[in-house]
Order: structure tokens, then sequence, then C-alpha cells
């Protein structure tokens, strides 16, 4: 597939970049081939010689898909009810409830995870990690509806072997950890007869967070994500009631006793982390380890804003994580907003408390930008989860996991979805403003498709016999 048009991404944290008039080849098994400027010889030997390319418009564009970073797929069933309560009732009152009706019914299992990848590919989320239930079978449905979708899914069978319901709990350390295992050889059978490129589903080791976890079984979990060099998800430092809890039952932070169980590794992401404060955020760098971050979860449950700009500015890595259910939203452009509105809101305070005079040490503005946010959702996450070299980016030799943006349609002269031009910016070229606009107030309307490991999953088809037609002029 050779793809001729502008493209937009984030390279770094704060650089975004936009390459106008580009042509992108995309290889037989999804990967990058080739990238250039249109107007290279090169690229022209390329639009020459070979199959039609796919032509994007003006004010169409390719960017990276979305990476959520945490989201609890059977929580998807009851997506955007149940808020009311702080962490540990809601857990106990919705999302074990909701988990371990999955777990006794394969059907309804099928069902909600096959709706689930439907809502994140049209959302543009091509690479997730996820929270699954506990029973092995019910994940291998996950792992199966996810490979069968295109999405590139890790995918964790919950462990958890104390305080929870009754009914959804595991008996011991010891079966836990058997079931973990058996679910790890379980996913990697189901992929392995396909060839690397086409293995989009990895398991991952999830303890489901301190206060469901028995030392004997992190410990257990810690040994086996060392020896077979495992992934690693959880939750950490999330509320002020699990703290709490944590602290009374077992006279430590989270960190320490993941920290002990040998499950803060570079292979690790842990949802949340709100209660970090600068020392143990420089640790959780050292450790290796990734931070998702899911703010419209936090302002429900956590108490507190994730110390983002200083998470940052001390080198974690840091992805964006929607947090279904805990959050309603399972658009990540929603969650990029957030983590924005978010980030503003504390430096707001930061200004007032430097104004008033009770702030001592001060590092400068706590904001993020919608650039630094984009960067977040794509290559930061795509950091996050260690994803092939150059993922999250348009770069020779990634894998082609892309969605093609639209802001306004030529043909007609008319802009898309949401977005309104009254500036002649339809026969302009892309500039920074047009992707913030989108970036700000777009929605699903400006999606045109979505391609993971460069297949298309959903979309139209785009082409040059599609009445799009060819760019009119170099830059
Ligand atoms: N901590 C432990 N389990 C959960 C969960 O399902 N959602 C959230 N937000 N936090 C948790
Ligand atoms: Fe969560």
């Amino acid at each position: 597939m050779i793809i001729r048009g502008d493209l937009v991404h984030c390279l770094g944290l704060g650089e975004l970049e936009i390459l106008r008039d580009h042509v992108l080849v995309v290889s037989l098994s999804g990967f990058i081939g080739y990238l250039g400027a249109a107007h290279s010889p090169e690229s022209n030997e390329i639009l020459n010689a070979s199959e039609p390319p796919i032509v994007l418009e003006r004010g169409t564009f390719l960017v990276p898909t979305f990476c959520d970073l945490h989201l609890h797929a059977p929580q998807f069933l009851y997506q955007g009810t149940g808020l009311h309560l702080p962490l540990m009732q809601w857990l106990n009152e919705y999302a074990f409830k909701a988990e371990e009706s999955l777990d006794a019914d394969p059907a309804l299992a099928e069902r909600v995870y096959t709706r689930l990848t439907e809502r994140l590919i049209e959302n543009g989320t091509g690479a997730v990690l996820l929270f699954g239930t506990i029973k092995v079978d019910t994940n291998l449905i996950l792992a199966k509806v996810m490979q069968r979708a295109g999405i590139r899914a890790f995918v964790g069978k919950l462990s958890m072997d104390i305080s929870s319901r009754p009914t959804y709990v595991e008996p011991s350390a010891s079966t836990a950890i058997s079931s973990a295992i058996s679910f790890v050889g379980s996913c990697h059978s189901m992929v392995a007869q396909l060839p690397a490129h086409e293995r989009l589903v990895e398991p991952v080791l999830t303890p489901r967070f301190v206060p469901t976890c028995s030392d004997d079984l992190l410990r257990g979990l810690g040994e086996l994500a060392s020896a077979e060099n495992l992934r690693v998800q959880s939750h950490m430092a999330e509320a002020h009631d699990e703290l709490d809890f944590v602290r009374r039952e077992r006279g430590k932070s989270d960190m320490e006793i993941f920290a002990e169980s040998r499950l803060l590794t570079p292979r690790t992401v842990q949802a949340h982390c709100t209660f970090l404060d600068p020392p143990s955020l420089t640790d959780v760098a050292k450790s290796g380890a990734a931070i998702a971050h899911c703010p419209l979860s936090n302002a429900y449950f956590s108490a507190k804003p994730f110390r983002l700009r200083e998470a940052l500015n001390l080198g974690v890595k840091v992805g964006l994580g929607t947090d279904i259910a805990g959050g309603y939203d399972i658009d990540m452009m929603g969650c990029m907003r957030q983590a924005v509105a978010v980030s503003r809101m504390r430096e707001g305070d930061r200004i007032m408390a430097v104004a008033e005079g009770r702030r001592g040490q001060d590092n400068g503005s706590l904001a993020v930008d919608w650039k630094e946010a984009l960067y977040l959702a794509t290559r930061g996450g795509a950091t996050a989860l260690d994803l092939p070299a150059g993922a999250g980016t348009f770069a020779v030799g990634a894998p082609f996991d892309a969605q093609c943006i639209q802001l306004f349609d030529s043909s007609t002269g008319s802009s898309v979805g949401p977005l309104d031009f009254f500036d002649g910016t339809d026969r302009m070229w892309l500039t920074l403003d047009m992707v913030e606009k989108w970036w700000c107030i777009g929605d699903m309307r400006n999606r045109l498709a979505v391609w993971v490991q460069g297949k298309q999953l959903w979309g139209k088809e785009l082409g040059s016999r599609n009445g799009i037609q060819p760019i009119a002029s170099s830059v």
C-alpha cells in the first residue's frame, strides 16, 4: 500500500511534527518500508513505478492510532453507570459483580468483548492494555476477540486471592499462580502458529491491586515475571480509601510491597499512582516501570490529581488510560483533553500558592499542553508498552498503526463534523492550528479510517478510485 499526503506525529514530548505531502509505503506484513517527501526523486520513482497511491486530500492527514494504557474489559458491561461511590465500595458493588457475571457466561463475555473492540477501533485506539477477569477461559475469549478484531491487545488475567466477594476470588496463592501460568501458556499458544507480525495479543501478569493479593501471591507473580520476562500490570497508590486499607492491613505502602515482590520492572505498567510524591516517582523512574495516567477515573476515585508534570520531568514513562469503567469515556480524545484540563487546574493552584507565598520550592509550570497529551496518547503509550521500534510514530521499520483524520471535504468545500473554518483554511496546507482545532473539538466524524499493522480495520475504503482527488501541488 502506498499513501501520499500529510502526516502528523509526536517524536518526543512536545515534539510534534507535521510531514506535509509525504509518501509512505506499507509492506505486506504491515511495516512502514519507505517514508519520504513526495517531491524527492525516490518518492517520484515509487509514485511512477508502482500501484496507484491512496492520495489524501487537503485537510486530511494521518496520525498514529491511540494507545489506551489501562482499560477493564469486563467493566465495559456497565460503562457509564455507578460512579457515585468511593473506590472500595464501587469495586464491591459494581466491578466484582460485573466481572463475575462474565466469568459465569461465556456468551455474554463474547458479546461484551466484541462490542468493546468495535468501540475501540471506531475511536482510533489501536493498542490497549487490558484487565480481564479471574477465569482463564474468559480471558482467552478476550484474547481471541481482540486478535480477531486486529487490535494490539495485552491481556491481563486477574490474580486476586484475598479480600474480594466470596464467590469472586481465587482459593489460594498457589492456585492463583498456577492459573496465571496456565493463561500465559494458552494465550501464547493461541498465536504461536502465526507469523510474528500477526501475533497481536500477549498475556500480562495482573495482580489486581495490593488489597486483593496476598504477599505470597505477589511474590509468586514477581518470581514468574522475572523467570519468564513477562509483562506486569496493576494499580498503585490510587485512592485514599485504598491507601488507608493497605496501611491498616499491611503496615506498608503499595509501592514498598510491589518493590519487595519484584513487580516494579521495566515491563510493568502501574495505573494511577496519584498518591506518589516526587521521591517515589524518582524510584518509579529508576525501576523502569511505566505509569498509566487515568485523569477521568482519578477525578471520581482518587481525591487527588496525578503529578503528571513532575513524573515527566523525573523521566517516568507515562501513557494515558481510559480506565473503563472507573472512567466512563472510551475515547482517548477525551482522555487527552482531561489530562490537559487537570494539569491546568494544578497549575492554577501553583500560581495561587506562589502569589500567596504558600509554595516553597518551585520548579515551574505544572501545565501540560495538547501536543504533549497527543504524545502521551500515541508514542508515550507505545514506549510504556515497549512496542516495536518506532511504534507510535511514522518511521521506516515501524508497524503501520494509523488513523486517517479528515477536517474538511474538499470536494464539497465544507468542513467535517464539529469543525468550522471561516478563513479559507480549506485551501491551505495543514497547519499546527488546524491540528490543534481537531485535537480540541474533533470527534468520530473526523475519522475516515483506522489501520493496525497495515491492515485496515475500520472506515471508508480509501483509494485513488474513490473520488479522492490527487493533491494539486507540492509544498
Ligand atoms: N483498583 C482495583 N481494581 C480496580 C478497578 O477495577 N478499577 C479501578 N479504577 N481501580 C481498581
Ligand atoms: Fe483500573
